[in-house]
């Protein structure tokens, strides 16, 4: 059987280059055996523009450099078979992100300003004993918090979800799963009141608006309506006992 002509359709636009305005530009290229829009990106700045930009990185779903808009829907491009896309192929970079240029954008911003903004690390209020034994941890809670830390961060949730598009503010799911982790971790001193500052805003936990793109589009399958589920039990829970101390 003879090979198929692929047609790329790719946004470019180089926000760095006054002369430069938003547009697509049309790729032609035949598809070969277990190609994925990695091998053909790659082919088509080798062979036909050496100016294309985009990032990659393990080629494997595991750095989350390579998230993209696939004909509309954010994913992962070192993890998508051309075999299972039409003739016609549309790129976009991920919204929601600071665009570098073409198909690259800047997540790391975005991640470490979230991350600054949950304090997403352990909160130990204990003094370091170099001594003492280690925390021992129940293996179903040891599972859970695992889940949450497959996350890679390649921001395709952020950019399917329709607040965090609109609304810079919104920790977004790859947020509320940070969030989900420490508040879950025994070694995390926060009490409730505390975490009820971070999650239970407009802008956190009670922004969400029920769309769940998040969940569909996670490239790792990272289980996020029982994280929103979680987080509102929590803040629920604390809000209901802060009612009834007053
Ligand atoms: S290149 Fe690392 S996730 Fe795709």
């Amino acid at each position: 059987m003879a090979a198929r002509e692929l047609t790329f359709e790719i946004f470019r636009f180089n926000p760095q280059d006054p002369e430069s305005t938003p547009h697509l530009q049309t790729f032609k290229l035949t598809e070969e055996p277990y190609m994925t829009l990695f091998r053909a990106l790659n082919r088509i700045r080798e062979e036909q523009d050496t100016s294309l930009q985009f990032d990659f990185s393990c080629r494997s779903a595991v750095c989350g450099s390579c998230g993209m808009m696939v004909n509309g829907r954010p994913t992962l491009a070192c993890k998508t078979l051309t075999s299972d896309l039409e003739d016609k192929v549309r790129l976009h970079p991920l919204p929601a992100f600071k665009l570098i240029g073409d198909l690259s954008v800047d997540t790391g911003t975005w991640f470490r300003s979230m991350a600054e903004r949950v304090e997403a690390w352990v909160h130990e209020r204990a003094p370091f004993d170099p001594g003492a034994l280690e925390d021992r941890m129940d293996d179903d809670l040891a599972q859970a918090i695992y889940e949450s830390d497959r996350c890679i961060e390649c921001g395709c949730c952020v950019a399917s979800c329709g607040v965090a598009n609109v609304k810079p503010a919104f920790v977004a799911p790859a947020g509320m799963n940070r969030i989900a982790r420490f508040m879950m971790d025994p070694r995390d001193a926060r009490n409730d009141d505390e975490w009820f500052e971070v999650v239970s805003s407009d802008d956190g936990v009670f922004g969400c608006i029920g769309l769940m793109a998040c969940a569909d589009v996670c490239p790792k399958e990272l289980p996020l309506l029982e994280v929103y589920a979680y987080l509102r039990r929590r803040a629920l829970g604390s809000a209901f006992l802060a009612r009834k101390k007053g």
